[in-house]
């Protein structure tokens, strides 16, 4: 399982250092600073997507491997928010902080965006065993904020798309499906598909 784990975190790890090659490289093309803004929102929105997976895909396969690495993915999904972040106040604000409300008003997706990384920010502190114990029911509770941030994310992507919908169309399809699979029905129907271990039932005998 410590391969399992090793294995994503390289994994999560590669695109950061493959965009970062690509500026180093001088082959991101002539805004490198928009190239990585956008690639790093992206990936932090499918990381997002891949770390709200992780409970239904356990429920579905019974593999306890997918619940190890879902506060792994969880962080990785705030760590490239911040790149996003980051890439934002350095390469399209050039850290000309006075420029900012201005900027806010021409483009007020950004503070829904901001909402979000908010959100992500609470889970990623809270994500310990520590918080988990002190929180109690409430640490399940608040980690439902994840859908929440998950709704903002897709306003602020739905806002910054104007012209191509499909991959924006593409997310928000496998978001609402995540949301579904958290209904407690279908949530609990998604459990029996796969018959836990040693529970199959004896047929009855006949004489
Ligand atoms: C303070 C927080 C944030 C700021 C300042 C911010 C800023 C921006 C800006 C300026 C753009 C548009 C770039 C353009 O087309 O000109 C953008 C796009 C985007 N952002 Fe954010 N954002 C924030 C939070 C987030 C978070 C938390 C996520 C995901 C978890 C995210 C995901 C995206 C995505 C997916 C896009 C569209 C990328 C594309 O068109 O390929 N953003 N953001």
């Amino acid at each position: 399982m410590r391969l399992w784990r090793c294995s994503v975190f390289v994994a999560a790890l590669l695109p950061f250092l493959w965009w970062a090659w690509q500026v180093a490289s001088g082959q991101a093309g002539p805004e490198p600073g928009q190239y990585l803004l956008l690639n790093f929102g992206q990936c932090a929105l499918i990381l997002l997507l891949l770390t709200l997976s992780l409970t239904p895909l356990m429920k579905l396969t019974r593999w306890k491997g997918f619940a190890l690495i879902r506060r792994q993915l969880g962080l990785w999904s705030f760590t490239y928010g911040v790149l996003h972040l980051t890439s934002y106040l350095l390469f399209i604000l050039g850290l000309d902080f006075s420029a900012l409300g201005e900027d806010l008003q021409r483009r007020p997706y950004i503070i829904v965006g901001f909402a979000a990384l908010l959100m992500l920010l609470a889970l990623a502190v809270t994500s310990n065993r520590y918080s988990m114990k002190r929180l109690g029911k409430r640490w399940k509770f608040l980690h439902r904020l994840a859908y929440i941030a998950l709704a903002l994310v897709l306003l602020h992507f739905f806002w910054v798309v104007r012209a191509d919908m499909a991959q924006w169309s593409g997310y928000a399809l496998a978001g609402v499906v995540l949301m579904l699979l958290r209904i407690p029905v279908i949530s609990r129907a998604l459990g029996r598909i796969v018959p836990r271990r040693g529970s199959t039932r004896r047929a009855p005998r006949t004489s």
